[in-house]
């Protein structure tokens, strides 16, 4: 099946998100020893819908959640239409524990993450996500809390320097910094146009540059707001705890930060990581997930030529193994320290 057959009623409408690398998130999940059975899965990021259809049309269980409320608002058709098989929750993947806890929902066959954001975030000028098209600086998926305006407004500019070079992987993260400052004082930054303005006017850039200079930043506001490697981490460390012997927990990632998390993570659980210098050694025989092969796939060169998305994707996974879940020490994941997000909120912010 490909992409193109996720169509017709997928939450929101036919020509949203496209989802990425189903084919392969499905067959790991027919690869689970529960497979011929109903499953109980946990679709950790619902988005459009897209992978919760494709476990409803396959007869699985699923709790969805997405931290998004219009992703919430935009899948009550699916709710209808499936009221038996999916509950779908507003909240954040790493309280997933929690979320099936109350939703007496566990333990499960499958967790599956899509990390990062929809095809409609991206693509609403009002999100603030894209320096592609104007719109006020917010990049919240959650559409509450610190906005990228109030960071880029508020934050000293030693830790914009840290965080633009360590979330944006930017070389020239102290030019940008000191730019960003140099224009906020004169008056407060609050538009994607204005933003990805000063990073174009302070990197230049060449005709024929197929990046926008301003991608590595907007990737590290995005991240820093929305605490995505904190997320990543936790939602781990819970799908670890949820998981029945045999289950599977199935991460898609589109960037180096977080498949680099994934990797280690499952390497860290499986006790097969070869002297990092951020992880314990784990003896093989506690290790609480069993990898196979090489443990990961990318998109097939068919769907990173129809979907320009897909072509960073990387898909991970680990199965279950019966062993106790361990502490959720996200030490192992040697995560930068940066500023407070709390603390730069600006005054009659939301
Ligand atoms: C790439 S999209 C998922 C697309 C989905 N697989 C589909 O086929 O339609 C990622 C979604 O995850 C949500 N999300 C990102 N981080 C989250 C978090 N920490 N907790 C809950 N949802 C999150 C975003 O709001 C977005 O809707």
């Amino acid at each position: 099946m490909g992409d193109s057959d996720i169509s017709g009623d997928i939450a929101g409408g036919s020509s949203r998100h496209v989802p990425v690398m189903l084919n392969e998130v499905l067959a790991v999940l027919d690869g689970t020893p529960a497979s011929s059975t109903r499953l109980r899965l946990v679709d950790g990021t619902f988005g459009a819908g897209g992978y919760s259809k494709a476990f409803l049309e396959r007869g699985h269980l699923v709790l969805a959640i997405d931290r998004d409320p219009d992703a919430i608002r935009d899948g009550q058709e699916l709710v209808r239409k499936y009221q038996d098989s999916l509950t779908l929750v507003k909240g954040t993947f790493s309280d997933m524990a929690t979320i099936a806890t109350l939703a007496g929902f566990g333990p499960v066959d499958g967790v599956i993450l899509d990390i990062g954001v929809s095809s409609m975030q991206i693509d609403q000028a009002e999100r603030g996500f894209s320096f592609q098209k104007d719109g006020p600086l917010d990049m919240r998926m959650s559409q509450s809390g610190v906005s990228a305006a109030d960071v880029v407004n508020n934050i000293a500019q030693p830790d914009l320097t840290r965080l633009l070079g360590l979330l944006g992987e930017e070389r020239r993260a102290s030019h940008v910094a000191r730019a960003i400052v140099r224009e906020r004082d004169a008056s407060a930054i609050t538009t994607t146009d204005r933003l990805a303005g000063v990073v174009e006017k302070t990197l230049g850039r060449k005709p024929g540059d197929k990046i926008h200079p301003a991608t590595r930043t907007f990737q590290a506001l995005r991240i820093f707001v929305n605490q995505e490697l904190e997320e990543l981490g936790k939602a781990l460390f819970a799908a670890e705890q949820l998981l029945c012997e045999g289950g599977r927990l199935i991460v898609v990632t589109f960037h180096s930060l977080e498949d680099r998390m994934v990797k280690h993570f499952f390497r860290n659980r499986a006790g097969t990581q070869q002297g990092s210098r951020h992880l314990p050694l784990v003896n093989q025989d506690d290790a609480t997930f069993r990898l196979e092969g090489k443990g990961f796939f990318s998109a097939s060169r068919e769907e990173a030529q129809n979907n320009p998305r897909a072509r960073s994707a990387k898909l991970r996974w680990g199965e279950r193994t019966s062993k106790d879940f361990r502490n959720a020490d996200m030490s192992i994941f040697g995560l930068p320290s940066l500023a407070s997000l709390a603390t730069l909120q600006s005054p009659g912010g939301q």
